[in-house]
């Protein structure tokens, strides 16, 4: 089949209707299938009805699927499916109901080498809301100021699970895990292992601070940043259908879940992420 890839989000985000995830693709579709989403960031593959291990299986098309770390939430019949779902709770912590990626951020920044594409898989939708928000981090970085860029050139920022400056509750990890997480350093701007361009790399929820900074100006400059970089111009919404197969670049967009369906609906959604390599 040749892959047509419509038009979600103007500046980003592209949708593909009418291909079977659970049958194999040949080399022409999933050469396609890496370039749109190079080019548009966000992909959106509509009409999926997958089990666990197809899903997983199907997202080889993008890369090397990477095994779970959070057992509670691992999918039982596949290590490299996480679940998200309206149901969790903060089991190690308070046992309260927990939004997983209510806050801006961009997937496994507190880890030496993040994964570059996360895909979420809506198996439950609810009838109204949940969507998932992006941005586009590439045209946030081209439009700052040329001061600006210059003055961020070559910081780095320390990242870590549970940053003091996250906006949203995160899950409580055991110690045995936290310490298996120290803090972590990337570039303030990174450049795309595969495009070359180059992409603000902010994470709200577990950036620490900007090394060599004070304090106060790490903070100042940090929630700058992201103020300028999540403004409207730059962002897409996803409205979910059921069986949407959502796939996104880390390494240049942020995005966040919104958890205002109505009370009693659910949303479950199947997780995965790919392998990626050091930021640069
Ligand atoms: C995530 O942050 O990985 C999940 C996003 C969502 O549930 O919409």
């Amino acid at each position: 089949m040749t892959i047509a890839v419509s038009d979600l989000g103007g500046h980003m985000a592209g949708a593909v209707e009418g291909l079977d995830l659970g049958r194999p693709q040949d080399e022409a579709d999933v050469r396609a299938l890496r370039q749109a989403l190079l080019d548009r960031l966000v992909l959106c593959i509509r009409g999926q009805a997958l089990e666990p291990l197809p899903y997983r299986d199907a997202m080889r098309i993008f890369g090397k699927p990477m095994k779970q770390i959070t057992p509670a939430a691992t999918h039982p019949d596949c290590d490299e499916i996480l679940i998200l779902s309206s149901e969790d709770r903060d089991t190690l912590g308070d046992g309260g109901k927990l939004v997983v990626g209510a806050a801006w951020h961009t997937d496994d920044s507190y880890k030496a080498v993040p994964c570059a594409l996360t895909m979420l898989y809506g198996v439950a939708v609810p009838s109204t809301g949940g969507d998932t928000q992006f941005v586009n981090m590439y045209a946030a970085y081209d439009d700052l100021p040329a001061d600006t860029k210059a003055r961020i050139a070559g910081l780095r920022v320390i990242h870590q699970y549970d940053s003091s400056r996250k906006g949203n509750k995160v899950a409580k990890r055991t110690a045995e895990d936290m310490a298996r997480m120290p803090p972590v350093s990337h570039p303030l701007v990174r450049t795309h292992p595969e495009t070359g361009r180059k992409a603000l790399y902010l994470n709200p929820n577990r950036m620490e601070l900007v090394e060599g900074l004070p304090r106060a100006e790490s903070d100042a400059l940090l929630d700058a940043l992201t103020a300028h970089a999540i403004q409207p111009k730059y962002q897409y919404r996803h409205k979910w259908r059921q069986g949407d197969v959502l796939v996104w670049d880390n390494r240049c967009t942020m995005h966040k879940a919104n958890a205002d369906y109505p009370d009693g609906e659910r949303r479950r959604m199947h997780r995965v992420i790919v392998q990626g390599t050091v930021p640069v």
